[in-house]
């Protein structure tokens, strides 16, 4: 999708760094050769290799997907402290090698706090260049819409995820709305039944990836593919004008979730810049639950700080 332009669009050339861990070496280099043999039009050179250094040097974009998957038995703490290590590694690589302009999208569980965690090790980023994967939630939302709507997905827009790509992940559709032949209409008026808004879609938004998991032994991968490519080009070329997407971004204090977490927020994007969508009415039920996902990156944020021991 990358090297297609689908990230990026049709006129941007682009060097892609591949990293993997040294038991994938095989396979990493057979990934670089078929880019080299797919001719993508776009891609100017691929580098693949197992040294963190090497694949950070100048990198503008830095899409982090390594991290240590939970394993039966092991306890959150176990993989917190696994994942710590591999972040803080990568932070050290980034903030020695990458370009001054680097932006970093974090997709590997527990996203929110692994982009914590890069934060703090590589402190010359810029705060606002450190995300995390939400859109993956923020299109279930959209599409389970639609679905239960009959309308098309491209017609549903500014659904929120607010919070932590967790179970705790609120999806919010007080604001959504879907285009239709009379202008745009307010999911809650179209979904007649408000209890299904509040109970069954949110579950089913928030346990989609343990399902996808179920289903195919494996985490979500295209999907997750999709979703980082949506967030890095609407990061990079613009959010349509009127629509609002999700992102994990550090919060200012916005809507009362306390700065120094890295939490989903509707933003808008231009230019490579992301604002928090302002002035929103958040009604109780939608503030318990922000608040439920607040406190949980709280938790996570002690807990992995507590491994790291700063
Ligand atoms: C997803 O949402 O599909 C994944 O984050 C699930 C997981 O735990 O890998």
């Amino acid at each position: 999708m990358i090297a297609k332009g689908i990230m990026l669009g049709p006129d941007q050339p682009m060097i892609l760094h591949l990293l993997d861990i040294e038991p994938a070496s095989k396979s990493l280099e057979a990934v670089k050769m078929e880019l080299q043999d797919s001719a993508f039009p776009l891609l100017q050179g691929v580098i693949a290799t197992t040294n963190a250094d090497e694949a950070c040097k100048d990198v503008n974009i830095a899409i982090l997907i390594g991290g240590f998957a939970r394993k039966e038995g092991m306890e959150r703490k176990d993989v917190m402290s696994k994942n710590a290590v591999i972040y803080k590694a990568q932070a050290s690589a980034l903030e020695r090698y990458a370009s001054d302009d680097c932006k970093v999208l974090v997709v590997a569980n527990p996203a929110n706090t692994n982009a914590l965690i890069l934060k703090e090790f590589a402190p010359s980023i810029p705060e606002e260049n450190i995300t995390c994967l939400t859109r993956l939630d923020h299109n279930r939302a959209q599409a389970r819409l639609a679905e239960k709507l009959s309308v098309p997905v491209s017609s549903v827009k500014n659904v929120i995820v607010w919070g932590n790509h967790s179970s705790t992940q609120y999806p919010d559709t007080n604001h959504a709305t879907v285009s239709t032949k009379t202008g745009d209409k307010p999911v809650k008026e179209l979904v007649a039944d408000q209890e299904w808004l509040k109970n069954e879609f949110i579950e089913e938004v928030q346990e989609r990836g343990a399902a996808i998991i179920r289903a195919r032994r494996l985490s979500s991968a295209l999907s997750a593919a999709s979703a980082a490519c949506d967030h890095i080009h609407d990061w990079f070329i613009g959010t349509p004008k009127g629509n609002w997407v999700s992102m994990g971004v550090c919060s200012d204090g916005s809507y009362g979730i306390p700065p120094g977490l890295v939490y989903s927020f509707p933003v808008i994007c231009e230019k490579g810049s992301w604002k928090i969508v302002q002035g929103l009415s958040i009604d109780g039920f939608s503030r318990e639950k922000m608040d439920d996902s607040a406190r949980e990156l709280a938790e996570e944020k002690a807990l992995a700080y507590s491994c790291l021991n700063v």
